[in-house]
């Protein structure tokens, strides 16, 4: 068998995705910016590296994601995807880059050309529905991200849990349905209290990830910088510091997958009630 052939074989795709999430077998997510990290996260077996928008803060020292531009993001998907072996390439629309339909598939469209981004994320419950039809219907592989959406920040006035009361629980569980129905392939969840992401997970059939949602989603994804200790000032309370037990990078990763596959991380410790 070539390399090339035995390189597809171990690809991540969406339909492996969905096949780990019928046989309750859970997947590992990063955010990775550059080639360095990417082939250190491709030798720790991570399945989804996400270039997000995070790298606004992480990378560029910003106080929030929301000056992040489709350029920028090409640029870093650009550089994850040189070193891109087997995971499942995933790149952030950053703010205000797919307020319309039309933008949303121009895009797309340039995250995956320009970037080689395989499929796009983008943040929004009901009001993206109709933006993630028209993206999936043209065969771009969505992404749509719920719960805390950092992108509304200012919105929001501080990056606080999501779904805590009743009425806006219904209304997550109504969004995701409305979302999948949409023909979204993934679904991600920040900031939920651990119960209502298990609920959702549940009723959904796509592979919900979750960051800050408990150890009932079907893969969990956390930043980088932040798993590694990496980032300066205060990190979220759902982070695990990876480093704190490792003598070296790679350990760290490792421990990252292997704890996301048999469910020890994330603990009670690091979701919310
Ligand atoms: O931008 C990002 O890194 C993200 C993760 C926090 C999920 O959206």
């Amino acid at each position: 068998m070539s390399s090339h052939a035995e390189q597809k074989k171990s690809a991540v795709t969406l339909s492996r995705l969905a096949k780990m999430k019928q046989a309750g077998e859970k997947f590992a997510c990063l955010t990775a910016y550059d080639a360095s990290f990417t082939a250190l996260l491709e030798s720790a077996g991570v399945e989804v590296i996400l270039v997000g928008d995070s790298l606004g803060i992480v990378v560029q020292g910003r106080d929030t994601t929301v000056p992040v531009t489709i350029e920028e993001i090409i640029y870093h998907t650009q550089c994850v995807a040189r070193a891109r072996e087997n995971a499942l390439l995933m790149a952030d629309m950053p703010f205000m880059s797919y307020a319309t339909p039309e933008q949303a598939i121009e895009n797309a469209a340039r995250l995956m050309r320009e970037g080689g981004a395989q499929m796009v994320k983008l943040e929004g419950a009901s009001i993206q529905v109709e933006t993630v039809r028209q993206l999936t219907a043209r065969g771009i592989p969505v992404c749509a991200h719920i719960g805390l959406q950092p992108q509304l920040i200012h919105k929001l006035g501080g990056y606080k849990v999501q779904g805590r009361d009743a009425d806006a629980a219904r209304a997550m569980v109504s969004d995701a349905i409305a979302l999948q129905e949409a023909g979204a392939d993934i679904l991600l969840l920040e900031c939920v209290p651990a119960p209502l992401a298990e609920e959702i997970t549940q009723q959904l059939t796509i592979p919900v990830i979750g960051i800050g949602a408990g150890s009932g989603t079907d893969g969990q994804i956390l930043v980088l910088y932040d798993m590694l200790d990496i980032t300066a000032g205060r990190k979220p309370s759902f982070v695990r510091n990876f480093m704190a037990d490792a003598s070296d990078l790679s350990t760290a990763l490792r421990d990252y997958v292997a704890a996301v596959k048999d469910g020890s991380f994330p603990g009670p410790e690091h979701s919310f009630d």
